[in-house]
């Protein structure tokens, strides 16, 4: 696992967004697997900024969402798909249809599932992977206990991650208890994994993922399964790591090159 610690959020945010640019530029075709969270919004934002500059195409790309609401309609304003369109495919070129999510608000969640997982494999799996970090290591929706072989299905939210992603809704009790997300297997088969934590709420986290035990019980903790993993951590979550000073030498200021 490659882990790079920035001093700020912002440094963190632009070192993310560069590196799946850096993927685009690299690969225009490239399959991306896409996540939202308040973590992505202004990762997004940057490459948007660096779409209009002319430095980065999504025209050929296509992407994966991880997850989305069950029993939440695209048009909801609280829904992944709006989230999305919000923050990013309706300011790039992405073709349509190229980005999918599951639908939320299906009779048969499970069947959606199913048929999600397949047009995955049918793609040829997630060239890169961006991931965001719960609290409670979540990701996805993958929430702790989830299968680490697990493909994807349908999930019930715990308590705290329906409380902290409430602000997304208008009335709390509107969090629904279900969610379509992409299995931690579904996640390891990609070719690249990118994940992106800052503050000082994801220290636990963070050093659960990196140094804990590979264990369901913090579903991240899965990555370190990963050949290709890159972890980017602010300093505040990166505060609670016990080899952090190995990192810093390894990566001085997050820095992707070798020393
Ligand atoms: C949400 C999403 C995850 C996201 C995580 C962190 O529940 N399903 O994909 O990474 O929680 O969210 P935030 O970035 O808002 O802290």
């Amino acid at each position: 696992m490659k882990v790079l610690i920035h001093a700020d959020p912002a440094r963190a945010l632009d070192c993310t967004a560069g590196l799946l640019a850096a993927r685009l530029q690299r690969q225009p075709d490239a399959v991306l697997g896409l996540a939202t969270g308040g973590t992505m919004e202004a990762v997004y934002a940057r490459l948007i900024a660096a779409y209009k500059r002319g430095e980065v195409s999504f025209g050929q790309a296509r992407s994966f969402n991880l997850d989305e609401y069950v029993g939440v309609a695209p048009d909801h304003p609280a829904s992944y798909w709006h989230y999305m369109r919000e923050h990013l495919l309706d300011h790039v070129d992405i073709a349509p249809g190229a980005a999918l999510l599951p639908r939320g608000d299906t009779p048969n969640p499970e069947a959606e599932a199913a048929t999600y997982e397949r047009a995955i494999v049918e793609a040829g799996d997630i060239g890169l992977q961006l991931l965001g970090l719960g609290a409670n290591g979540h990701i996805g929706f993958n929430e702790p206990t989830s299968s680490l072989a697990s493909l994807t299905r349908v999930k019930t939210l715990t308590r705290s991650t329906r409380e902290a992603n409430a602000r997304f809704f208008e009335d709390p009790a509107q969090v629904p208890r279900l969610a379509i997300t992409m299995g931690i297997g579904t996640i390891l088969r990609a070719d690249e994994v990118l994940l992106l934590a800052y503050g000082e709420g994801k220290a636990d986290a963070a050093r659960a993922m990196i140094e804990g035990p590979l264990s369901a019980a913090c579903p991240a903790s899965a990555l370190q399964l990963h050949r290709k993993a890159t972890v980017v951590l602010d300093a505040a979550a990166a505060s609670k790591l016990a080899l952090r000073d190995y990192y810093e030498e390894v990566h001085p200021d997050g820095r992707d090159v070798p020393i």
